[in-house]
C-alpha cells in the first residue's frame, strides 16, 4: 500500500530543494537584504548569548546571519535540505544547530528520528512558513510542536500573509492569518505582546501584506 501521507511530504521537500536549487536568492519572492521589521519585534524578547532560538523554515534568510550577532544558539530548522545546505556553507559556524524537519508533521513521529523530542526554545521564529501548511491535521501538529517547545516566558514571533494579502507563494497556496486566529490557535497559555501589519516589498516590486504578531508564553 502506499503511503500518501510519506508521498506528500517527499513531494513538498522535492518542491522546496528544486526552488532553493535554481534559484538565487534575488530571484526569491520573499527574499529581504533587510530584515529590521522581523528584528524590531525581536528587540522585545531579550536575546541573549543563553538563549535558544529556533527558526521554523530559515530558507536562507539573511535573518540566521543577524541573529548569530547575539551569540545565542540558533535550531535552524526547513524542510528542504538544499536550503540548509546554502545557509551552513554561507555561515561556516557551529552555532546553529540544523534540523531538517516538516513542521506540519508531529515532533514526537518516526520519521526523523535525529530530533531530540525534548528540546526547548526561548524564543520561535516563523517568517512566511506557517501559511503553507494547508490542512487542520498540519496545521494542529505545528502549534502543538510549538506548544511543546517553547519555555515558559519565552516568545513566539510568526509573519505571515495577512488577510488581505496573497493567496499563493513559490507556487503554492497559502493560508492567510489574523492576529485572532493565530491567538486562538496559539490558546490562552500565550499572550499578545504587539502585532502589526506590515507591506514587505519583494524583489519583484510587489506588495506583499504581512502581520506580524508577537506572543508570550505566560504559563
Ligand atoms: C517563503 S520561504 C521563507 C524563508 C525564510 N523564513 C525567509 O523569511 O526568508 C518558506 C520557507 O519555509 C520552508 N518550509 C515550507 N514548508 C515547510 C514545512 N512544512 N516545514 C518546514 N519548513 C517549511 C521552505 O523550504 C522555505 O525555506
Amino acid at each position: 500500500m502506499i503511503n500518501t501521507n510519506k508521498k506528500a511530504n517527499e513531494d513538498k521537500q522535492a518542491h522546496w530543494d528544486y526552488i532553493f536549487s535554481a534559484k538565487e536568492d534575488a530571484e526569491l519572492g520573499w527574499s529581504e537584504d533587510d530584515c529590521s521589521q522581523t528584528l524590531s519585534f525581536l528587540k522585545h524578547t531579550a536575546i541573549s548569548a543563553n538563549s535558544t532560538l529556533f527558526l521554523a523554515g530559515a530558507g536562507t534568510s539573511k535573518l540566521v546571519d543577524e541573529l548569530i550577532k547575539t551569540d545565542a544558539n540558533l535550531i535552524v530548522n526547513d524542510i528542504s535540505a538544499k536550503a540548509l545546505e546554502t545557509l551552513s556553507q554561507r555561515l561556516n559556524t557551529t552555532q546553529c544547530q540544523y534540523l531538517h524537519y516538516d513542521l506540519g508533521l508531529p515532533f514526537n513521529n518516526n520519521v526523523n528520528k535525529s530530533i531530540d523530542e525534548n528540546f526547548a526554545v526561548d524564543v520561535w521564529i516563523d517568517r512566511a512558513v506557517l501559511h503553507f501548511l494547508l490542512t487542520e491535521e498540519q496545521i494542529n501538529n505545528y502549534f502543538d510542536n510549538l506548544k511543546s517547545t517553547v519555555k515558559c516566558g519565552g516568545y513566539v514571533l510568526l509573519a505571515e500573509f495577512s488577510n488581505t494579502g496573497a493567496t499563493h507563494c513559490a507556487g503554492l497556496a497559502v493560508h492567510q492569518y489574523s492576529v485572532d486566529e493565530m491567538q486562538t490557535r496559539l490558546g490562552d497559555k500565550f499572550e499578545l505582546i504587539d502585532s502589526k501589519e506590515y507591506i514587505f516589498v519583494n524583489p519583484f516590486q510587489q506588495e506583499r501584506p504581512y502581520i506580524y504578531a508577537l506572543f508570550q508564553r505566560i504559563s
